[in-house]
């Protein structure tokens, strides 16, 4: 293990009915609150209208932004920083999933910076400080809503990139199972894929010596996937609801990151796709992850076997390490696309015209990768071969 320090000061309440600890928790901050939404669903599912009722009782001044996008635009979090300068804002409630919550951390430090928010997000400047801001998730994916983490698109330009700082945790998160019953299948397999994707891109390093990381990451990796085919066939269970709410929390808190970097790359070549293209992260994390593995199984078999072994059953005997971590691949692409996720970029109508477009934004801050160090032609080739 590499030394390291860990630092997350954000304030878990889980379980169900537990909006009311808003009462508990907003006062904290002040009176003008700004609350942040979605494009309507949390109106439709009836939360929107619980979230009101305790603002109200609480004597809150509520100024409201709606309308974050899937892939959240810089202009919308430009308008939520107005607001805040403008009304004055003490505090911001953003209530949806990932891209409300990243919509939110932007809006924060931004209310809290002088120059173009968009300095902060390419790291041309550093968030030092941002407006208080909690959450209340409505589906389970990102891990933003106990990470200081945000990923924003600048439609303009065709750049998404990942950006956060200490002062970009939320105050608090409020996760109920039963916020999350709402959510379609589709958005709830592209969440599982998404949380399974950070635990590969943590468990893909050089590090030695981790082998409580490894278990851990291991034994969240195979709770999701004997709860996730049973979830997407019954939405409405609250036990199924509740492991895998927790599980994507777990996946990207930081908790299973400790001592050692993970690696990353695949996550910011599917950035650079749906900087393009605009499609959903984790729809695009299913098509390029097994790609991704195959592309890097040589650098270290060893931990290819392990994974193969260990989460995906595989029987090494008699086979090579390549051998059994091609196999463990394999299940993997098997697995995703039983639960109905997909695994080429012509699901969404994506050829090759833009390869070297897509390839130049991943490459934007040269070279990445901590398990394995890409270069243009390496994105060019996982690229290809997830046509
Ligand atoms: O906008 P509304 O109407 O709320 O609908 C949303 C949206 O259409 C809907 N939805 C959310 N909760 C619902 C619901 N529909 C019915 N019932 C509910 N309870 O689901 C759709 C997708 O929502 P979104 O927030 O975009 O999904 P997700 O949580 O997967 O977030 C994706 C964004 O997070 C970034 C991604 O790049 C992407 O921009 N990521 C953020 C990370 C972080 N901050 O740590 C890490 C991730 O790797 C990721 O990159
Ligand atoms: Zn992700």
């Amino acid at each position: 293990m590499n030394t390291f320090t860990f630092y997350n000061p954000t304030k878990l309440i889980f379980g169900k009915d537990q909006l009311e600890k808003l009462k508990e928790e907003i006062p904290q901050y002040g009176k003008n609150v700004l609350l942040v939404y979605g494009g309507g669903s949390i109106k439709k599912n009836g939360l929107y209208d619980k979230v009101m009722t305790v603002l109200n009782d609480i004597g809150a001044e509520v100024t409201e932004l709606s309308g974050v996008e899937p892939n959240p635009r810089l202009t919308t979090a430009e308008k939520g920083i107005d607001l805040c300068k403008t009304n004055k804002i003490d505090f911001i409630l953003a209530v949806g999933g990932g891209s409300v919550i990243d919509c939110t951390k932007l809006i924060a430090a931004g209310a809290k910076y002088d120059g173009e928010a968009w300095d902060l997000v390419t790291k041309k400047a550093a968030a030092t400080q941002a407006l208080p801001f909690g959450t209340v998730l409505t589906l389970a994916a990102t891990g933003s809503e106990m990470n200081a983490g945000s990923v924003i698109t600048n439609l303009e330009t065709q750049e998404k990139y990942g950006w956060g700082s200490p002062a970009t945790f939320p105050k608090f998160s409020i996760l109920d199972p039963q916020n999350t019953f709402t959510v379609p299948q589709d958005q709830t397999i592209y969440g599982i894929v998404d949380m399974m994707s950070h635990l590969f891109e943590q468990y893909y390093h050089n590090t030695s010596n981790t082998p409580v990381q490894d278990r851990l990451i291991e034994g969240v990796l195979r709770t999701v996937m004997e709860t996730a085919p049973k979830l997407v066939n019954d939405l409405e269970n609250y036990d199924h609801r509740e492991t895998i709410l927790y599980s994507g929390t777990l996946a990207l808190n930081g908790m299973l990151q400790m001592g050692y970097s993970g690696d990353w790359a695949s996550h910011n070549i599917e950035h650079a796709v749906s900087a393009v293209y605009d499609i959903p992260h984790a729809g695009g994390l299913a098509i390029l992850f097994p790609n991704w593995m195959k592309h890097n199984l040589e650098v270290n078999e060893g931990r290819f076997k392990q994974m193969a072994v260990r989460v995906f059953d595989v029987d090494p005997e008699g086979k090579s390490d390549k051998e059994i971590g091609l196999e463990g691949i394999e299940r993997l692409r098997k697995f995703w696309t039983s639960i109905g996720a997909p695994s080429q970029l012509a699901y969404y109508d994506i050829t090759d015209e833009k390869i070297d477009v897509m390839a130049d934004k991943a490459m934007a801050n040269g070279e990445f990768g901590n398990f394995n160090s890409l270069q243009k032609e390496d994105v060019v080739q996982i690229l290809t071969a997830s046509l």
